[in-house]
């Protein structure tokens, strides 16, 4: 199957031997510009200013930084420490550094740790091909689905992962309807989401975050269908803000709940989600909209950007392992952890 059937063309993150190119996700949709970066440093700034961004991504971007800091002589153990301290959540940051910790430990030079990333990259891409089918296997025909986030190729090394799901069920023809809600306030699913799908030829409608409930009571979706930062060990899902009211509603509504995401987003060291760090973000991402302003100046805000979903309102765990459904803490073990 061509990239093109399988509704699949974009590379974000992309190694040229001595200089990692991201595609700059601030600037999409009005702009597709790329960020060189030829430091460790900058590269863990791209990660926090998010640049490059969701979890199996930021893992990746991550392993390239330490590669820029072999090829330029750096002492690497700050290096994995700077990068590890990016962004707290997304456990993949953490699991691509402890892989190529252990290959630095092991004696590796520039260029065996440039064929390790790579390594890390072909197998995220592989992943979401195999997650895609699993996924899409759950979906009757003819199924509506609601998307948070972006959880596409602009999230990983390609395809996606919930995203990924999304282009299998419509190359296949189950998925009939595909709404993607605008994830405020970085509106991850409004800037990218949605020209990923536009660029890629997958018809989809954009819904405010707070039209979710109204759309599901319509009838019109089916499962709702979401990425995940990390999953601890009973099952419970760490993804964007406002993941854990879709999975409330769903609940509510009869809609099924799919999480999404490559057995490197599993944390089977961290018990349930009570002991996953949230990020919190500068309050001026909420404060304003697209850089301008839109509360009054005095004004202050919270802004968490991810929240916790609880097993018990998830219906299947898909990785590429293969499916858990209603997952808790003893199928997570038989899954991941099965000595
Ligand atoms: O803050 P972001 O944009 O990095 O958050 C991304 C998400 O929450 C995604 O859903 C998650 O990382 C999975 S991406 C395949």
């Amino acid at each position: 199957m061509t990239a093109l059937a399988d509704h699949d063309s974009i590379r974000a993150v992309q190694w040229r031997g001595d200089v990692l190119r991201l595609l700059d996700q601030r600037r999409l949709p009005a702009e597709e510009s790329w960020l060189e970066c030829r430091t460790a440093a900058h590269v863990r700034d791209a990660i926090a200013d998010l640049v490059v961004r969701g979890a199996p991504a930021i893992g990746i971007a991550a392993a390239w930084g330490v590669v820029l800091a072999a090829q330029t002589g750096e002492a690497l153990t700050p290096v994995l420490e700077h990068l590890r301290a990016a962004r707290p959540t997304a456990v993949n940051l953490m699991w691509a550094l402890d892989r190529m910790r252990a290959r630095i430990e092991a004696g590796a030079d520039a260029e065996a740790l440039q064929r390790e990333a790579q390594v890390i990259q072909d197998e995220d891409l592989a992943a979401n091909h195999r997650m895609g089918a699993l996924g899409a296997a759950l979906i009757d025909a003819g199924s509506g689905v609601l998307t948070h986030c972006n959880t596409g190729s602009l999230a990983t090394a390609g395809y996606g992962t919930a995203l990924g799901v999304i282009r299998a069920g419509v190359a296949e023809g189950r998925i009939e309807r595909v709404f993607a809600g605008e994830t405020r306030p970085w509106l991850q699913g409004a800037r990218l989401t949605m020209w990923e799908l536009v660029h890629d030829g997958i018809p989809a409608k954009l819904i405010a975050d707070s039209a979710a409930a109204h759309l599901m009571r319509s009838g019109q979706v089916q499962w709702v269908v979401i990425g995940a930062d990390r999953i601890a060990a009973n099952g419970d899902v760490a993804n964007k803000i406002g993941s854990y009211q879709l999975a409330i509603a769903a609940r509510h509504h009869g809609v099924k709940f799919m999480v999404v995401a490559p057995s490197t987003t599993v944390d089977m060291a961290t018990p349930s989600g009570e002991a996953i760090e949230i990020e919190m973000r500068d309050p001026n991402e909420l404060l304003s909209i697209a850089g301008v302003r839109t509360v009054i100046d005095g004004a202050s805000a919270w802004n968490p950007v991810f929240d916790v979903t609880p097993a018990s309102l998830i219906d299947a765990i898909v990785t590429e392992r293969g499916v858990i459904e209603r997952p808790d803490a003893e199928r997570m073990r038989a899954m991941f952890d099965p000595s």
